[in-house]
Order: structure tokens, then sequence, then C-alpha cells
């Protein structure tokens, strides 16, 4: 006679199975960050060294400036399924390449106009600057744009176009 296959599993691994199993049913805001190398990523290392703990929406995407953040990067991360697209460079007279950061202010209030008209909440494309020191301030801007994306819940942009491809892939 089979056993269950689950009387062979560890306690451990049961409890693991069971966090998996609350992850997939439960949503979960995800944000893709794209942080300039020189400020707001050193920030985020400077909160992972020191141990300031946030939370773990965020997936981080190395950019040399915050100017170099093409809109298209930002249309792309919605369309791929992402909740909140977070911005984060240098202060503003700090950046390394003199005006980046103003340049990527200015493409991002557009941005958001743009993708507002076409139904985008603006609380889903966030800027912050934060500089290679300000390592609890970024754990504070991962945790308040988690927690505003969270508030208007998941992105259904494209999520027609997203599902048909996962259908396609399936099948
Ligand atoms: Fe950091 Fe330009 S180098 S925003």
């Amino acid at each position: 006679m089979l056993l269950p296959v689950v009387e062979y599993l560890p306690q451990t691994v049961l409890s693991r199975l069971e966090i998996y199993m609350t992850l997939e049913s439960e949503w979960e805001p995800r944000i893709v960050g794209f942080l300039c190398k020189w400020c707001s990523y050193a920030g985020a290392d400077l909160a992972g060294t020191s141990r300031k703990k946030y939370l773990p929406n965020i997936g981080i995407v190395k950019v040399p400036c915050s100017g170099r953040v093409d809109p298209l990067f930002i249309v792309k991360g919605l369309r791929m399924g992402f909740d909140g697209v977070l911005v984060s460079g240098c202060h503003p007279g700090d950046c390394h390449y003199q005006t980046g950061n103003y340049r990527a202010r200015r493409r991002l209030a557009i941005t958001k106009e743009f993708l507002e008209y076409l139904g985008v909440e603006p609380q889903r494309i966030q800027a912050s600057w934060v500089s290679a020191s300000e390592g609890a301030k970024f754990a504070e801007v991962v945790n308040e744009v988690t927690r505003e994306v969270r508030e208007i819940g998941a992105n259904r942009l494209f999520a027609d176009e997203r599902n048909g491809t996962k259908a396609a892939k399936g099948s």
C-alpha cells in the first residue's frame, strides 16, 4: 500500500510549503525599482549592510543615473505585471552627470500624465531622491511605496495580454 507522500516530509518542509501556498494565494504588490548606482543603489546597499528592515516587495535594477530611465522601462515594467515602479536617484544638485535627475523628474511627470490617461493610477509610479548615506531613508521609501501600491491594488493594465501570453506558452 502506498503511503501518502506527506508522511515522509519533515516538518520544516511542510511549514515551508505552507508559506509558499500563502504567498501564492495572497496578492502582494510587486515593485520594480530603478536605482541610480551612485546614490540610491548605494543607499539600498547601506540599508542592507546596516540591517535596516524593509518590505521585500521590491526588485532592484541598477542604472547609471536616474536620467537613464527611459519611459519605456516604466511601461515595460507595468506591462510585465509589476504593480508599481520606483525611480530613485541622487538629490537635486548632486547628480554625477549634472542634470540627469532633473531630466528624470521632468520625464517622469510626463510619463505619469500619459499613463494616467491610459488608466494607470499615478501612485503606481513614484520617484524619490536617496543619497548613498541614507540607508534608513531608502527603507522608508520602499515601505511607503509598497503601502501606497497595496492600497490601490493589483495592476490590471495589460492583464488580458499577459494572461493570453501565459496561455500561449502553456499550450
Ligand atoms: Fe545619480 Fe544622476 S548620477 S541621479
